[in-house]
Order: C-alpha cells, then structure tokens, then sequence
C-alpha cells in the first residue's frame, strides 16, 4: 500500500495547521530521512516530546530524532537567518544539528530582508483586501524564483561579482535602490560560511537512499486549500501545497512518493482572509478556539474556527490523491452535546452540490448533517474502546471522502496518537 520503501507524503488537507509536525514526529520513529519540499518559515509545525514544546518553521520535525537526516528541498524558500537562528534554538534546547543530519538543496531560492518587506508593504496597501500573509516574504520570493532572478543556495558558493550583480539588480526591483547593498553582501558571506557545511545535493541524497531501501517522509507545509492553484485563490500561499510538489520540490520522481497520508483536524481552522463556509461565530466555534488554543505558531495570530467540510475534504483526496486520512485533534470535540459535517453547498439559486464549485466558495450556503456527539475519549488507544458516538463520526467521515482513517489523534503528545492502519 505504501510503497516498497514505505515511503510517505505527510499533506495538509484543510487551510494548514492540521497537526502535521505531530504526525512527521511520530512517523519519524520508522523513517530515516524527512524532506520539505515548500514554502517556508510561514510555517510553524509544533511538536511535544516528552512534555517539551519544539516549535519549528523551516527545518523538518524530523530533527528531534537522533540519528535521522532531515532535508530542506529545491522547493522551498529559505530565509537564511530564521534557519540560523533557528538551529541556534534547537542546539540551546539539547537537540543535535550538524553537517550530518541537516542538509540543503543548492537550488534552494533565498528569501532576503527585501521580500519581507515587500510583503508587508504589499498587504499594508491592500488595506482590508489583504490576503492576511505571515509577513516572512514568501510570495516576493516565490515570484523572483519564477521571474528566474532569485538568489539560489548555490549562488552563495559562486563568483562574488556575480552575487553582487544578483543582489544590485534584486534590489532595484524589490525597492528601487542599492542602498544596502554593501550590508546584504556582508550577511550573504557569513549566512555562505555557516551553511557552507549543509548543502549537498538532495535529489541525488534521495534517489540513492531510495535506492538503498531507506525510508522517505516527505513534510508538507500549509494545506491543500492554501494551494496557489487548487487554494482559495487569491487568499493562498504563493507555492503548491499538493502531494504532487513533494516530487517537484524535492527531487525525486512521482513514483517514489508511495502513501499520500493526508492531515485534517476533526473540525477545521484558518488564518489569514478569504472564505471558509463552516466558520462556526458561536459558541461551538468559541469551544473549538479555546479547547482547541487555536492561535497561530508563526504569527500568534487566533485561528478562526468551524466544523468539518466534507465537501472541501473530498475535493483534498482528490487532488493530493489521498491515500489514507489522519484525524488530528479528536479530543477537542469531546463534550459537546452534537457535532454538524457539512455534506454539500446549497448555492445562490437554491441547488445543493457536493463538489466544490469552480467560481469559488463566496455564494455557497452549507449544508449540515448533525451527530450527537461524546464525552470523554481519554485512555482510547483503539478504534472499538472510543465512545460509539466518536466511532460513528469518524465512520461517517470515512464514508463522506471515500477514504480510510489510518490514524487518529487525542491530543498533542506523541503518545497521544492512536494508529488503526499500520502503512510504515
Ligand atoms: P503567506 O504564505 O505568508 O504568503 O500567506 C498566505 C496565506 O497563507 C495567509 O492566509 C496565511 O495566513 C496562510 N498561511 C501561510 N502559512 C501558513 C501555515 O503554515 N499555516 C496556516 N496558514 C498559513
């Protein structure tokens, strides 16, 4: 099912945040190489080990684990001075980062002090357009990486006059001057001479270990509906969020990516602008924010909360191709007197559809079915020993996105975690 090697694609399937640093920690323990493939520190993957909270942004959750490599892909965006300090934060907090388990992609695009500060510009003037960025100037990045005028990791090793001509004419583009030029050159050459150890070509690192049996996470970052083409465009990231990047963005062929494990909370959350039909303002959407502590791990900011969209999760198995479905965050349901699953939209002319209307989501009315919902599902670590009520929504869930739940989640720590379907 999951592949020779058992090779897994780790997808967000809602608008991010689902949990997936949790699961990579978990998955960790039978891997032995995790790999991002995009976006950037707009990422915040939260992990609790043995109590301890590790919060991570560019580096694999993959690194907590001795003895494992964690790679940083082609596609992902790298903000050299977030991923310095961040290595400087995992070294003071015990964890182990070297040469050996940290690698990167010399083809890598470099997010520099100018791109943040085009993004927050940018969003400043979209006043209340704004698309509700995180601010880390992953959309300029992005867009100087297709305009193929990016400053690449490879770059950093190369001629100095030609990095210099990268940065002047990036500069003129970015803010219309070269004013700092002589700054960005100086931080160019000490973020060059502590990576220097690091980079390694991580397409090849991965088709050997493919070859040699090894096991491959590939961490996706954000979710499927923050995806620059399948997202609620223009309220997305600026990179693809589908399992289909993590061949792109890592190296490696489609083939090699066997089981697509997509990531959904047992309800749903987004930040940032744009629409979200379950958005719940009252007090079961008070009950998910507050159990739930919905705030974000990269910008603090409070999540806003709703039930689960059926319709939007069929549309993610669809397009990532999911195989099986970790269900994240079950616990925080507990206590509720009924649980609503959107089934389909009814749209403006009163028809009700069950797949997600090309036009978008801003017409769209949902359509609930309601459960009673449980109590407690502490202690739980099989299927049969949870509630019948929490078994029957994770069944009907089952049912809705014609897909099996292979894992499911009570709470944050990796004990916490319930596996029904062993795929690794
Ligand atoms: P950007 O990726 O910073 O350009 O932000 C674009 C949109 O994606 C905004 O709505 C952000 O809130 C959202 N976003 C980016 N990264 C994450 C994430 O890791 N989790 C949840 N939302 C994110």
């Amino acid at each position: 099912m999951s592949g020779k090697n058992g090779n897994v694609a780790i997808i967000g399937a809602q608008w991010g945040d689902e949990g997936k640093g949790k699961v990579v920690d978990y998955l960790t323990q039978r891997a032995d190489i995790v790999v991002r493939f995009q976006g950037g520190s707009n990422a915040g993957h939260t992990l609790v080990v043995d109590g301890k909270k590790y919060v991570l942004h560019l580096i694999p959750s993959g690194i907590i684990h001795p003895g494992k490599v964690s790679c940083i892909g082609n596609g992902v965006v790298l903000d050299p001075i977030k991923l310095l300090a961040e290595i400087d934060g995992l070294r003071a907090a015990g964890i182990t980062v070297d040469s050996k388990n940290l690698k990167i992609s010399p083809f890598a695009n470099l997010v520099l002090q100018y791109h943040k500060d085009v993004d927050v510009a940018r969003e400043n003037n979209l006043g209340d357009k704004k698309i509700g960025t995180t601010g880390r100037g992953i959309g300029p990045a992005y867009e100087d990486r297709v305009a193929r005028c990016g400053i690449r990791v490879v770059d950093l090793y190369g001629d100095k006059t030609r990095l210099k001509e990268l940065i002047s004419s990036n500069l003129m583009k970015n803010v219309g001057n070269v004013d700092d030029i002589d700054e960005y050159m100086e931080t160019l050459q000490n973020v060059a001479d502590s990576l220097r150890d690091y980079v390694e070509d991580v397409s090849l690192l991965l088709y050997n270990a493919n070859k040699e049996g090894k096991t491959i996470l590939f961490e996706g970052a954000q979710g499927t509906l923050l995806d620059v083409d399948f997202g609620t465009y223009p309220f997305v990231t600026s990179s693809s969020t589908i399992a289909g990047s993590a061949a792109i963005g890592s190296g490696v062929g489609p083939s090699v990516i066997g089981h697509i494990l997509g990531i959904m909370k047992a309800y749903v959350t987004r930040v940032g602008s744009g629409p979200f039909p379950t958005e719940a303002f009252d007090s079961y959407g008070d009950h998910m924010s507050s159990v739930g502590v919905e705030f974000g791990a990269t910008t603090g900011r409070k999540r806003r909360c709703g039930w689960f969209d059926a319709v939007l999760g069929r549309y993610a198995v669809r397009v990532n191709g999911i195989t099986s479905i970790s269900l994240m965050k079950m616990d925080v349901l507990c206590g509720l007197d009924k649980i609503k699953i959107c089934t389909g939209y009814r749209l403006s002319d009163g028809t009700v559809v069950t797949e997600v209307p090309f036009q978008g989501l801003y017409d769209v009315d949902p359509v609930y079915e309601e459960m009673p919902g449980w109590n407690s599902i502490k202690g739980c670590e099989t299927f049969d020993t949870l509630p019948i009520n929490a078994q029957n929504y994770i069944r009907r869930l089952e049912e809705l996105l014609e897909t099996p739940v292979s894992i499911m989640s009570v709470g944050p720590g990796r004990e916490e975690t319930v596996v029904f379907e062993q795929f690794l």
